[in-house]
């Protein structure tokens, strides 16, 4: 049985203080979640979150790492340092740092292979811009960015991975994907996998959703059989909203 999944982005969002009271009121919270519950924050927050979330299920992630191990990287955190703080996951290939910070396949190639050198789970992200689901290539882009960047690994590496496929022109912006088009594209994505690693593993990965997922349509989503969670941006930032999505998963 595949893990099912509710994870937190926060983005660049919370200063550590906010951080640290979100993550104390989500501890307060979640208690007995039926699914995998994860939040991934800023670099700064993990060390001091690690160590509050220690006796919580909450689980912890970075939403980056550095392509290179170590060394002269000026600003960068590299999945070793991630690691030493008590994180277990790692969010990589957001479209956001894709967009805006030049992330190509080759450079999303390396971070996954660090993050898992060093024994942190990605979570995988996926996902077409807006013109591309016009233009009907939305298979297409997302077949490129699996075989680009993560369909190197061999099979006992990609059982360490999960998958979130995360439309652009969904993500903040409102407009999230009928539940209908979200289902399509998972079984595409599973088919792939089945393709390539055997329908086991394929029946195995964890799919999350992410796009404007938020309390009021995350029951609606998740029903489908091939969505098995979400990645949650703006409505993870408010502990109410983000527990009713746990509890809708
Ligand atoms: P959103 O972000 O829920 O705010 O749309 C999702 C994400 O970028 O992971």
């Amino acid at each position: 049985m595949r893990k099912k999944m509710v994870a937190g982005n926060w983005k660049m969002n919370k200063n550590l203080q906010e951080g640290v009271a979100l993550a104390t009121e989500l501890k307060q919270l979640v208690i007995n979640p039926k699914c995998e519950v994860v939040i991934a924050t800023p670099f700064i927050h993990l060390a001091t979150i690690a160590q509050l979330l220690k006796d919580s299920p909450i689980a912890l992630a970075a939403e980056n790492c550095a392509d290179k191990p170590a060394g002269a990287f000026t600003g960068e955190v590299s999945a070793e340092m991630v690691k030493s703080t008590g994180a277990q996951y790692c969010i990589l290939g957001h479209s956001e740092r894709r967009a805006y910070y030049h992330e190509d396949y080759d450079i999303l190639r390396e971070k996954v292979l660090l993050a898992l050198q060093n024994q942190l789970k990605p979570i995988f992200c996926i996902g077409e811009v807006k013109e591309e689901r016009e233009a009907g290539k939305q298979n297409q882009v997302v077949k490129a960015q699996l075989e680009g960047s993560v369909f190197n690994l061999t099979p006992e590496q990609f059982q360490n991975i999960t998958l979130a496929y995360e439309p652009v022109w969904a993500i903040g912006t409102g407009l999230t994907a009928t539940p209908q088009q979200a289902q399509e594209m998972h079984a595409y994505i599973r088919s792939l996998i089945q393709q390539k690693y055997g329908e086991q593993i394929a029946q195995d990965t964890t799919i999350l959703y992410g796009g404007s997922c938020n309390a009021k349509n995350a029951a609606e989503l998740f029903q489908n059989p091939d969505v098995d969670g979400g990645l949650i941006g703006g409505a993870s930032l408010k502990a109410p909203d983000f527990l009713t999505i746990i509890n809708a998963r």
